[in-house]
C-alpha cells in the first residue's frame, strides 16, 4: 500500500508532481497495487481533446464487482458492506455483508439475464436508497449491462426523456417509497412514463411500502419470487476497460438533458483512490455519505468508491427532518460513523434549529467531515466545524461534477490546512488552468477566471450518449485543448481554489443541477404563458432559488395570479420534479433583450437578487423601459 495514502503535505507535493510530470506511470501504479485485472492493459493513456478522445488503462479486461465485492469475499467476508439505515427510526437497520452482498448481487445479475437483459443494454433503475437499488447497480455492471438511474423525485415526464434518451430495456423500481411522513407512488409514476416508452419490455417492482399497485400482465413482474428462484452463483462479465459502466443524466444549457457516460477501469481506479485520501478511509470505519445513489456522489461515494475499497457504506433512506432536526446526529451515535459527507444545503437547514438537535448525541465516533454538490458559506463552515466536528475533524470541501466521476479539488484531510470555502488544492492528477474570457490561462496568485482542466483524469467521462458532438461542444470548445467545468474559480495568495459558482446556464439549487432551458420550457408549455426566464438568487438554505420571469400572453389574464403561479409550480413539477419548482414568479410586460434578441440575465439576476443600484449601462437593450417597469413590481 505505499502510496496510497497520502501523509503530509510535503508527501502530497512530491505525489502531485510526479502525477503530473509522469501521468501514466503515476496511475499504472496505482492500477496494478489495488486492483484484480483479468487482463492487463496494452497502453496507460491516449488522448486528444480535440474529438475529444480519451482512453484509459487500454485492452485491459475486468469487472468492476470482482473489485468492489468478490476480492473482498476471503479477507473480510463478514464485514458490513452496506449498512441501511431505514426511513423509520423504529424499523431495524441492515447489516449487508460482503458475503451478503456477494449472494444478493449474484442472484440478481441471473434474474436480470433471465429476463434477456444482455451485456451493453440500458437498464433504468427508478428507486428509492434502499439495498436493492445498490443491488441492482452492481449486478447490471455484474453482466456488462449499463446502469442509468434516474433520481426518484423525478416525475414521469423526466423519467420518460430519461428511459427514451438511451433506450432502456428494462426499469427496475419498487411499489413506492418513504420520505419522512409520506409514501411517494413510485410505480405509478413508472406506469404513466411507460405510456411513452415502447422500448421497455419489463418491468422489476420491489416491494417496500406494501402499496396497492396496478401489475401490468407480461410486463411487470414482483422481484422477490424471481430471486428467491434464481442461483446465488454467477460468473462476472469480462469487460474491456473502455467499456462504458453507466449512463447518469445531467442538466444542460438545451431543454435535453446530457446522459454522462463513464468508462470501467479509469472511473474504478480514480474514485477508489479518491475515496480512500480524501475520507482518510480506514479498515474499521463507518462512512456515511448522505447524497441519493441517483446523483453522481452515490455512484461514486456511496457505491462504488467504498466498495473498492471494502469499506462499510451507509445507505440512508430518509431525510435529514424525520423524525426531528436531529436524525443525522442519531444515526451518526447509533452506527459510530467515522466520515460523514453531506451537501450544505443540509447543513444550512440544521443550523437553523435548536442546537439541542446535536447536543443530544454523541458526535465523537466521527474524524472527517465532508461537503459536495454547491460552495459553502462561512457561517454554515463553521456551524459543522464548531457543532459537529467540535474543532477535531477537519472539513473536505470536495469540488467535481457528474463529468468529472471523481472528486477533483479537495483539501487531504490531516494533511491540507482548510480555509473556510476554499476546496483548496487540486488532487493527485488534477491539472487546473483558470482562463480568462479571451482564452489566455491567467498565471500565478490572486487571480479569478474559468475554471478549467488541462490534462485528462481516469474517471472524465467519456462521451454524451447519443450525441459526441454535444459533448465536445458543451466541454471542449470554450477553450483549446482543454476541459471547461462551466464554473468560476479564484485562485488566492497559497494556491487554493475556492469556487465562484456557475458562469453558464445550470443553476444549484440545494446541490441539484438545474438548467434554465427545460424549466423555461416546461412553463412555456403553459396555455397562458407567451414567454419566460429563469434566473437564480441566493437563499439562505437553499444557496440558490428559483425566479421566473412570466409574459402572459393576453393583458388582463382573468386569473388571479396567485392561481397562475401554483399552475406554473405544478407544470414545473410535472415536467421535472418538485426539487425544479420556482420561489418566486413574477409577471412582467416583457424581457431585456439585447438587439440580437437575446434575454439579458445579467439584468434579471440583479433584479432578482436586489441589487438594482448598478444594472450597468442598459441603453443598448433593444427595450431599455421594460427593465424599470420589472423593478417596480420587483418580489
Ligand atoms: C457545484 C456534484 C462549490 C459546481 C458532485 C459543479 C460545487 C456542480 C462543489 C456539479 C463545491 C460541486 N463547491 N461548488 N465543493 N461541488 N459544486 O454534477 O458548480 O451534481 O459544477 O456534481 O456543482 O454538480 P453535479
Amino acid at each position: 500500500m505505499s502510496n496510497y495514502y497520502i501523509k503530509n503535505l510535503e508527501e502530497y507535493f512530491q505525489i502531485y508532481r510526479k502525477s503530473v510530470r509522469e501521468p501514466e506511470n503515476f496511475w499504472e501504479e496505482i492500477a496494478e497495487e489495488h486492483f484484480v485485472w483479468r487482463k492487463r492493459w496494452t497502453n496507460v493513456m491516449r488522448w486528444d481533446f480535440s474529438k475529444p478522445e480519451v482512453a484509459w488503462f487500454e485492452n485491459a479486461k475486468l469487472n468492476i464487482t470482482e473489485n468492489c465485492i468478490d476480492r473482498h469475499l476471503h479477507i473480510r467476508g463478514d464485514k458490513t458492506a452496506i449498512l441501511f439505515e431505514p426511513n423509520d427510526p423504529a424499523e431495524k437497520a441492515q447489516h449487508i455483508s460482503y458475503n451478503q452482498l456477494h449472494e444478493r448481487v449474484c442472484k440478481m445479475a441471473n434474474v436480470l439475464k433471465e429476463k434477456g437483459v444482455e451485456k451493453g443494454d440500458r437498464v433504468c433503475i427508478y428507486l428509492p436508497m434502499i439495498p436493492e437499488l445498490a443491488i441492482s447497480v452492481l449486478a447490471c455492471a455484474r453482466i456488462g449491462a449499463i446502469h442509468s438511474v434516474v433520481f426518484a423525485g423525478f416525475s414521469s415526464l423526466a423519467l420518460a426523456t430519461r428511459i427514451n434518451d438511451c433506450d432502456c430495456k428494462m426499469v427496475i423500481t419498487s411499489d413506492g417509497s418513504y420520505r419522512g411522513t409520506k409514501t411517494i407512488d413510485l410505480k405509478g409514476i413508472v406506469d404513466q412514463s411507460l405510456e411513452t416508452c415502447p422500448g421497455i419490455k419489463s418491468v422489476l417492482v420491489v416491494k417496500r411500502t406494501g402499496a396497492s399497485i396496478v401489475m401490468e400482465k407480461g410486463r411487470d413482474q414482483w422481484l422477490q419470487p424471481l430471486l428467491d428462484k434464481a442461483s446465488s452463483k454467477n460468473k462476472a462479465e469480462i469487460m474491456d476497460a473502455e467499456d462504458p459502466l453507466f449512463i447518469l443524466y445531467t442538466s444542460g444549457s438545451t431543454g435535453k438533458p446530457k446522459g454522462m457516460v463513464h468508462s470501467s477501469a479509469g472511473y474504478m481506479v480514480f474514485t477508489a483512490y479518491t475515496f480512500k485520501n480524501i475520507f482518510n478511509y480506514q479498515e474499521d470505519d463507518v462512512y456515511w455519505c448522505t447524497a441519493d445513489i441517483g446523483w453522481i456522489t452515490g455512484h461514486s461515494y456511496i457505491v462504488y468508491g467504498p466498495l473498492a475499497n471494502g469499506a462499510t457504506t451507509v445507505m440512508f433512506e430518509g431525510i435529514p427532518t424525520y423524525p426531528d432536526h436531529g436524525r443525522f446526529w442519531e444515526v451518526v451515535e447509533k452506527h459510530k460513523v467515522t466520515q460523514f459527507y453531506t451537501a450544505p444545503t443540509a447543513i444550512r437547514a440544521l443550523a437553523k434549529e435548536n442546537l439541542s438537535f446535536v447536543d443530544k448525541y454523541d458526535l465523537s465516533s466521527l474524524k472527517v467531515l465532508g461537503t459536495v454538490g454547491e460552495p459553502i458559506n462561512e457561517e454554515a463552515w463553521h456551524w459543522y466545524n464548531n457543532n459537529i466536528g467540535k474543532n477535531k475533524s477537519p472539513i473536505v470541501d470536495t469540488w467535481w461534477q457528474t463529468e468529472t466521476g471523481g472528486i477533483m479539488i479537495s483539501p487531504i484531510p490531516f494533511v491540507t490546512p482548510t480555509t473556510p470555502t476554499f476546496a483548496t488544492l487540486p488532487f493527485i492528477g488534477v491539472q487546473l488552468a483558470l482562463m480568462d474570457e479571451r482564452g489566455q490561462e491567467l498565471m500565478g496568485k490572486q487571480v479569478e477566471g474559468r475554471l478549467c482542466i488541462k490534462y485528462p483524469w481516469p474517471s472524465m467521462a467519456r462521451t454524451i450518449w447519443g450525441d459526441h458532438k454535444r459533448y465536445y461542444d458543451t466541454y471542449f470548445s470554450a477553450f483549446e485543448n482543454m476541459y471547461f467545468t462551466g464554473d468560476g474559480a479564484k485562485r488566492d495568495a497559497v494556491g487554493y481554489y475556492r469556487i465562484t459558482g456557475r458562469v453558464d446556464d445550470v443553476i444549484i439549487v440545494s446541490g441539484h443541477n438545474l438548467g434554465t432551458a427545460p424549466i423555461e420550457d416546461a412553463i412555456n408549455e403553459h396555455p397562458a404563458v407567451a414567454e419566460s426566464a429563469i434566473v437564480g438568487f441566493p437563499h439562505d438554505v437553499k444557496g440558490n432559488a428559483l425566479y421566473g420571469f412570466v409574459i402572459l400572453k393576453e393583458i388582463g389574464e382573468s386569473r388571479k395570479p396567485e392561481n397562475l403561479r401554483k399552475e406554473i409550480n405544478q407544470q414545473i413539477t410535472e415536467h421535472i420534479g418538485p426539487i425544479a419548482k420556482l420561489d418566486k414568479i413574477q409577471f412582467v410586460p416583457g424581457l431585456p433583450k439585447t438587439r440580437s434578441g437575446k434575454i439579458m440575465r445579467r439584468i434579471l439576476r440583479k433584479i432578482a437578487s436586489k441589487e438594482t443600484d448598478n444594472l450597468g449601462d442598459i441603453s443598448t437593450l433593444l427595450n431599455p423601459e421594460v427593465v424599470k417597469a420589472i423593478i417596480k413590481d420587483a418580489l
